[in-house]
């Protein structure tokens, strides 16, 4: 595969074998560190990343099951970081050692782009993402904020 559009550019990944996982094509090849590494069997979401806007866990995703798709980082999600996602995250002071963070961003941000008014259990469900600092509750009041901002745009 000679190349993968990330974040609306073409970046050349030939001589990679299509089995690499697309996390490693991301931190290693690409320089694009913010995702993170957490378990690599997609029971974190440290990883996580968007494919043509959904999300997924990219230490599970291989560069042959990306093909075509547009792959979107946290380093991409907004030329200014100012996503709505993170304005509210910001807002709400969420991180702690901020290690899960851009995984929880990147599910965040896709949840809402699917649900614009997400209820407390839909939030609960599917931001199952795991934070080892128990940044869960403010996780919650950010997703909120943020559906108000994305629902008044
Ligand atoms: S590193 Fe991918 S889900 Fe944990
Ligand atoms: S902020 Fe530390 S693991 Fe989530």
């Amino acid at each position: 595969m000679p190349s993968i559009k990330v974040n609306g550019v073409a970046r050349d990944v030939s001589g990679l074998s299509g089995d690499t996982p697309l996390l490693w094509v991301l931190r290693d090849h690409l320089g694009l560190t913010g995702t993170k590494y957490g378990c690599g069997i997609s029971e974190c979401g440290a990883c996580t990343v968007h494919l043509d806007g959904e999300a997924v866990q990219s230490c599970v995703t291989t560069l042959s099951e990306v093909g075509d798709a547009e792959v979107t980082t946290i380093e991409g999600l907004s030329e200014q970081g100012d996503h709505p996602v993170q304005n509210a995250w910001r807002e709400h002071h969420v991180p702690q050692c901020g290690y899960c963070q851009a995984g929880q961003i990147m599910m965040a941000s896709a949840l809402l782009a699917r649900n614009s008014d997400p209820t407390d259990e839909d939030i609960d469900t599917e931001m199952w993402n795991i934070c080892r600092c128990g940044t869960y509750s403010r996780i919650r009041d950010a997703i909120r904020t943020a559906a108000k901002e994305m629902q008044s745009r």
